[in-house]
C-alpha cells in the first residue's frame, strides 16, 4: 500500500488547479443508466471512486469509454443494454455511493439488485430514506443475503418529504422521478451544488425539473431521456482543502479553476480565523497565511452551512490557531478518526461525543501516521505540511479515492511530498465507503 513522505515547513506558493467534483461526477455517471443513448461527461476527476463507478456500470452491461490520451478527463457511457442490473457487493463495499444506481436502475429497467452498502469509517451510512422514497413511488423492495431487490412496473410520481436531509438520497430519488408517471414533489431536499449539477445534466437529457438546489424539487415525469454532453463543475472540497493548505503553511497560494460561490461558508470561517482570502474572479481565489491565526468554532451543517467534508481539514488548521476552537460534527456519528493521529503529531484535542475541543497553537512534530478515511487523510497531509520533520502517511489509498494526483499538485507549489510504493506489502483489502 502506497505511503506519502512529507517534510513540513515550506510555505506553499504559486497556482494550484482544482479537478472536477467527485461527488457530482458519481451521480452524473449513474444518470447515464436512464437512457440508451450516449452520455459524455467532461472534467471527470481521475480518482479511485470514479474508477470504481466505471467498473460498476461496466459490470451491469454499460459501455464505458474513457476519453483516451487527448481527453483523459472525459468519460462516455452508453447503457444501451443493461444485461445485469446488479450492483455487486465486491464493488459496493468499496464505495457507498454505489447506492446511487438504485433509483436509475428501477426507473429504467423496472428492477434492481443492489448490495447494501454497509457502514464505513465515518458512520453507519444507512439508505433507509432512499428505500422509503422509492417504496412511496411504488417500488416493492425486499432485503435478503445483504442485497436490496427492487421491482416496479413503472414508478409513480409521489409527494416525498425527507425525514433527514440526504445528498445521495435526494439525487437517487431525483433520478427515479424523472422517468416516473406524473409529477413528483420532493421536500426537505439537499441543496448541495452537486444536486444542482445533476439536475442540469438530467434537464439536458430531457427531464422536466424545477427547484434543483432548493429544499423543494418538482419533477414532471417523461417517457424517455436522450443522451447529452455535460461538464462536471469544480470540486469545492478539494478547493477548500487547498485554501487551508495555503493558510496552514503561511503561504501565498492561488487556487484556480474553482467555483468561489460554492466556498462561502469555508471562506467566511477562514477569514474569521485571520486568514487573508481574496476572490480574484468567479473561478480563482487567493489565500495567504495569517499573521496570527485566531481560534474560531465550526459546526458542520448541510449546504450552505460549513461542510462536514471540510471538518477534518479545518481541524488541522485549528491546531495552529491561538486559543480554543470548538469543532462540532453534526452530520456523521464517527468523523473524528483524524483526531488521534493529529494528537500523535502533537496537537491538543479532546473529543466529547460529537464535539472536539482544539487548543492551540500546538507545535506539530513529524510522525508515522495512518490514514483512515478520505477527509481524515487530507487532514493528516495538512498537518504534515506544517509539522517539524518528515512524516510518513500510510494507507494513502483513502486519499486517492477523492484527490487527483494530490502529491504532484502540492509539490508543484513547493511542498516537499513524495509517494512511496510499499512494494512488499500485499495489496490489502482496500474497503472504504465514502
Ligand atoms: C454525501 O454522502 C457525500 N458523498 C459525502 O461525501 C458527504 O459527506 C455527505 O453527502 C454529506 O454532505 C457523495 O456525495 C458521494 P447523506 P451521503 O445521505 O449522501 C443520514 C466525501 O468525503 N442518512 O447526506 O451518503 C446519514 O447517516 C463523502 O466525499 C440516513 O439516516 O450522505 C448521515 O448521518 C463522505 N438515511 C446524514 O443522513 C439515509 O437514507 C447525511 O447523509 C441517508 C442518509
Amino acid at each position: 500500500m502506497d505511503k506519502f513522505v512529507i517534510r513540513g515547513g515550506n510555505p506553499l506558493r504559486g497556482t494550484i488547479r482544482v479537478s472536477g467534483a467527485k461527488n457530482s461526477a458519481l451521480p452524473c455517471m449513474a444518470a447515464a443508466i436512464l437512457t440508451e443513448d450516449e452520455v459524455t461527461l467532461e472534467n471527470i476527476p481521475q480518482v479511485r471512486d470514479i474508477e470504481t463507478e466505471r467498473r460498476l456500470l461496466a459490470s451491469m452491461g454499460a459501455e464505458v469509454r474513457q476519453g483516451g490520451a487527448d481527453a483523459p478527463h472525459t468519460t462516455t457511457i452508453r447503457c444501451q443494454r443493461l444485461s445485469d442490473p446488479v450492483a455487486k457487493y465486491e464493488i459496493v463495499k468499496t464505495m457507498r455511493a454505489s447506492s446511487l444506481v438504485l433509483g436509475p436502475l428501477i426507473a429504467r429497467t423496472g428492477m434492481a439488485r443492489v448490495a447494501m452498502p454497509g457502514g464505513c469509517a465515518i458512520g453507519g451510512r444507512p439508505i433507509d430514506l432512499h428505500i422509503k422514497g422509492l417504496e412511496k413511488m411504488g417500488a416493492v423492495i425486499t432485503q435478503q443475503h445483504g442485497y436490496l431487490e427492487a421491482r416496479a412496473e413503472r414508478l409513480k410520481g409521489a409527494h416525498l418529504v425527507f425525514d433527514k436531509i440526504t445528498v445521495t438520497g435526494t439525487e437517487d430519488l431525483l433520478m427515479a422521478a424523472v422517468l416516473a408517471e406524473d409529477e413528483t414533489l420532493m421536500e426537505n431536499c439537499a441543496r448541495e451544488p452537486e444536486v444542482v449539477d445533476l439536475a442540469a445534466l438530467l434537464t439536458a437529457m430531457g427531464a422536466k425539473i424545477e427547484g434543483g438546489g432548493t429544499s423543494t424539487i418538482r419533477v414532471e415525469g417523461v417517457g424517455r431521456l436522450h443522451g447529452a454532453r455535460h461538464r462536471i463543475f469544480p470540486d469545492r472540497i478539494e478547493a477548500g482543502t487547498f485554501l487551508i493548505a495555503g493558510a496552514i503553511t503561511g503561504g501565498d497560494l492561488i487556487v484556480a479553476g474553482c467555483n468561489a460561490t460554492h466556498l462561502s461558508a469555508v471562506i467566511a470561517k477562514l477569514e474569521e480565523a485571520g486568514v487573508r482570502v481574496d476572490i480574484l474572479g468567479p473561478d480563482t481565489v487567493r489565500v495567504r497565511g495569517a499573521e496570527r491565526l485566531r481560534a474560531a468554532d465550526i459546526s458542520t451543517e448541510e449546504y450552505p452551512g460549513f461542510p462536514t467534508d471540510m471538518q477534518a481539514q479545518y481541524m488541522a488548521l485549528a491546531t495552529q490557531a491561538e486559543g480554543v476552537s470548538v469543532v462540532e460534527e453534526n452530520i456523521f456519528e464517527n468523523r473524528f478518526m483524524h483526531v488521534q493521529e493529529l494528537v500523535r503529531m502533537g496537537a491538543n484535542i479532546k473529543v466529547e461525543g460529537r464535539t472536539a475541543t482544539v487548543r492551540g497553537p500546538a507545535k506539530l512534530s513529524a510522525a508515522a501516521v495512518m490514514c483512515s478515511d478520505l477527509r481524515a487523510s487530507a487532514s493528516l497531509v495538512l498537518a504534515a505540511l506544517v509539522a517539524d520533520g518528515e512524516s510518513i502517511l500510510d494507507r494513502v489509498y483513502h486519499m486517492d479515492r477523492g484527490y487527483e494526483r494530490i502529491e504532484e499538485k502540492l509539490a508543484g507549489v513547493g511542498a516537499e511530498i513524495r509517494r512511496m510504493g510499499n512494494i512488499f506489502a500485499p495489496k490489502g483489502e482496500e474497503s472504504e465507503a465514502g
